[in-house]
């Protein structure tokens, strides 16, 4: 068995690489997309999305079409993935949908030193997980495994995408580019500054392109585990 999940990361940017504007959440895709997206989730074991975008955006994360639920829950599965996300600093609200929406497990993962904040705040609604003295996205991703996690849906944002393609854990790679510009630099962009595995001298493999409606999906294979479909 693999030591981490199958990870996909799916992203949306605006024609200038932003994934939200400065002060709010964006709807960059459109719904052809946004049901595209959510057949993505319903084939995925967990999906995971940093604190902040929990705090800005209050997703649900929840696979929103009636006979997808019942397709997974048909072979024994929740209605929907279990639901990831990690913490610093645990100053997460127990009354997020993230944590009260969906019959699923909810994971929260924190360095060792915030686990008793954690706890404190969110034990009820969800299992704080001691991710060490510092989290690292290759240890969460093995632990994940560990309970059972074959399919990872990696969903933003910027500083989550960053850590995890950075330590080349990123088997494929979704982005959607959206027909709009946000023009702002106090924006979050699709990434922050690292040192990534893919650039001039090792380009990635872009493996399909798709348009639906006025949204283009890129499809890169950014390992050899890649699945084509
Ligand atoms: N267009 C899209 O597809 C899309 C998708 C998702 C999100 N977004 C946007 O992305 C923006 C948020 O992105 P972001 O980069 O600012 O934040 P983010 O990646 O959502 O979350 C970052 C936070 O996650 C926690 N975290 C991340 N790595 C950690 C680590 N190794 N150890 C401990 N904690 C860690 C920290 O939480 P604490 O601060 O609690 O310590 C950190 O501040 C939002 O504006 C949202 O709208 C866009």
């Amino acid at each position: 068995m693999p030591d981490r999940p199958y990870t996909l990361l799916s992203c949306s940017v605006s024609m200038d690489g932003y994934i939200a504007s400065a002060a709010s959440r964006l709807l960059l895709s459109n719904e052809a997309d946004f049901d595209r997206v959510d057949a993505v989730r319903a084939s995925c074991d967990a999906i995971l999305v940093g604190a902040t975008t929990v705090r800005k955006d209050n997703p649900r994360l929840l696979v929103r079409s009636q006979a997808r639920r019942d397709e997974r829950m048909a072979r024994g599965l929740a209605p929907s993935p279990m639901k990831v996300t990690l913490t610093g600093r645990a100053e997460l609200d127990a009354r997020a949908d993230f944590f009260t929406t969906g019959e699923t497990e909810k994971l929260v993962y924190c360095p060792r030193s915030c686990v008793g904040n954690a706890r404190a705040r969110l034990e009820p609604v969800a299992t704080v997980v001691d991710g060490g003295a510092t989290l690292e996205m290759r240890s969460l991703s093995g632990d994940l495994a560990e309970r059972g996690v074959e399919r990872l849906m990696v969903e933003g944002g910027g500083t989550v995408h960053t850590q995890f393609l950075t330590a080349d854990l990123v088997d494929e790679l979704q982005l959607v580019v959206a027909p709009v510009f946000v023009g702002d630099s106090h924006a979050p962009r699709f990434v922050r500054d690292g040192l990534f595995p893919w650039n001039p001298a090792r380009r990635a493999k872009l493996a399909s392109v798709r348009q639906l409606g006025d949204v283009v999906l890129l499809r890169y294979a950014l390992s050899t585990r890649f699945e084509d479909d």
